[in-house]
């Protein structure tokens, strides 16, 4: 059976230049720590993939470490900033991935308050809300760049400003943001991004870091003492060549990507006019389609369109075999019922419209 791959969010496949350039440089074994030649080899490639990841982010290659994927870089910040502390408040939206919402919650635990910031009916954060959280005993402020669920996109800008006049460090998980929105790290104390949601290798990821931070991991000292662990040397080295391709056909990318997502919208809304598209109206992802559908769980389309051979996610999780509206459709205002009828459909650059049509048409047979 033919299958279309709309769960892009999820992970992506792997560009074909990338994938060439990663076979050529599989070879590269040294370690970079070694002092003998061979390690001087891959200490200088290592070097230059930091140094080219960094202008490619406008940041100083001295902020760039790199690790293993987001979750690693997420819970580095939140653990990292909060060292031994066991009281003051942590900020978080309340529509966070859980690499972020579990180890603030772990935090919470161990006497950190945990402050949750209100969102809008698309997701986006209150930055009045926002304000009103803040106070001197506010340790950091986290609130993702892009939606991994929704694809809308938070006023980062607007809250690097607050955090700024408050003397607060913020973070930003930007993992959905690279090569869909332009992005900005002015006045972003950490930002965290993962190789494979754009096109390059899985266990790979990128922590950005202007503020000091207790590293998570400790051995060896690479990394300049932040990350310890033999680096992935040619995951680090695709996903420097893929973040290279992304940055360069940004425009004709997105321009790409949001004639995907619109047809799909557009054809889809002819054919189902009750669905409902979140966020449909702020700025959002050209990737990320999330539909609330007029029946059936998220799940039990999610599964049906499986069998289709369409791909696609649903945010809200079983439990005893029942299943659990998405949290943040609560959280946002949406009822129990529609936040159980949620569907996300996620395009990559390798998709076509052909595919989109075929996905309609297969997302209509069911209703
Ligand atoms: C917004 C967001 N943050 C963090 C992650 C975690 O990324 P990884 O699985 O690469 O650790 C994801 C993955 O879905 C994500 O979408």
């Amino acid at each position: 059976m033919r299958r279309i791959y709309l769960d892009n969010a999820a992970t992506t496949l792997l560009l074909p230049e990338v994938r060439e350039f990663l076979c050529k440089v599989l070879d590269v074994f040294g370690n970079p720590s070694s002092v003998h030649a061979v390690g001087e080899e891959s200490r200088e490639l290592l070097e230059i993939a930091r140094e080219n990841t960094a202008g490619l982010l406008g940041v100083d290659p001295e902020c760039v470490f790199f690790n293993s994927c987001a979750t690693e870089g997420n819970n580095t910040v939140i653990f990292g900033v909060a060292g031994e502390r066991r009281k003051g408040n942590l900020i978080i939206s309340s529509v966070e991935h859980k690499s972020v919402s579990k180890p603030a919650h772990v935090l919470a635990r161990r006497g950190i308050e945990l402050r949750e910031v209100r969102v809008d009916r698309n997701g986006v954060v209150d930055l009045e809300d926002l304000e009103r959280l803040i106070d001197g005993d506010t340790i950091l402020v986290s609130v993702m760049y892009v939606s991994n669920e929704f694809g809308t996109v938070q006023p980062v800008e607007e809250i690097a400003k607050i955090c700024g006049e408050k003397g607060v460090p913020f973070h930003t998980d930007a993992v959905q943001a690279i090569g869909k929105v332009e992005l900005r790290l002015e006045g972003v104390s950490f930002a965290t991004f993962s190789g494979h949601k754009f096109h390059g290798p899985k266990g790979v990821g990128l922590l950005y870091a202007s503020a000091p931070l207790k590293p998570l991991i400790h051995g060896g000292g690479q990394e300049r003492g932040m990350r310890s662990g033999t680096e992935n040397l040619y995951g680090i080295l695709a996903m420097s060549k893929a973040l290279e391709i992304i940055f360069e056909r940004f425009e004709e990318n997105v321009s790409r990507l949001e004639t995907l997502r619109d047809r799909f919208e557009d054809t889809l809304l002819e054919a189902l006019p009750d669905a409902v598209i979140v966020g449909k109206n702020v700025p959002r992802s050209p990737a990320i389609s999330t539909v609330i559908f007029p029946k059936f769980t998220g799940w039990d389309i999610v599964r049906m369109l499986s069998e289709k051979g369409l791909m696609c996610s649903s945010g809200s999780a079983c439990s005893s075999g029942e299943v659990i509206p998405n949290p943040h459709l609560l959280a946002m205002g949406y009822s129990p019922e529609e936040a159980l009828r949620a569907v996300r459909f996620s395009f990559g650059l390798l998709n076509t419209e052909e595919e989109v049509d075929e996905a309609v048409r297969l997302i209509r047979s069911l209703f």
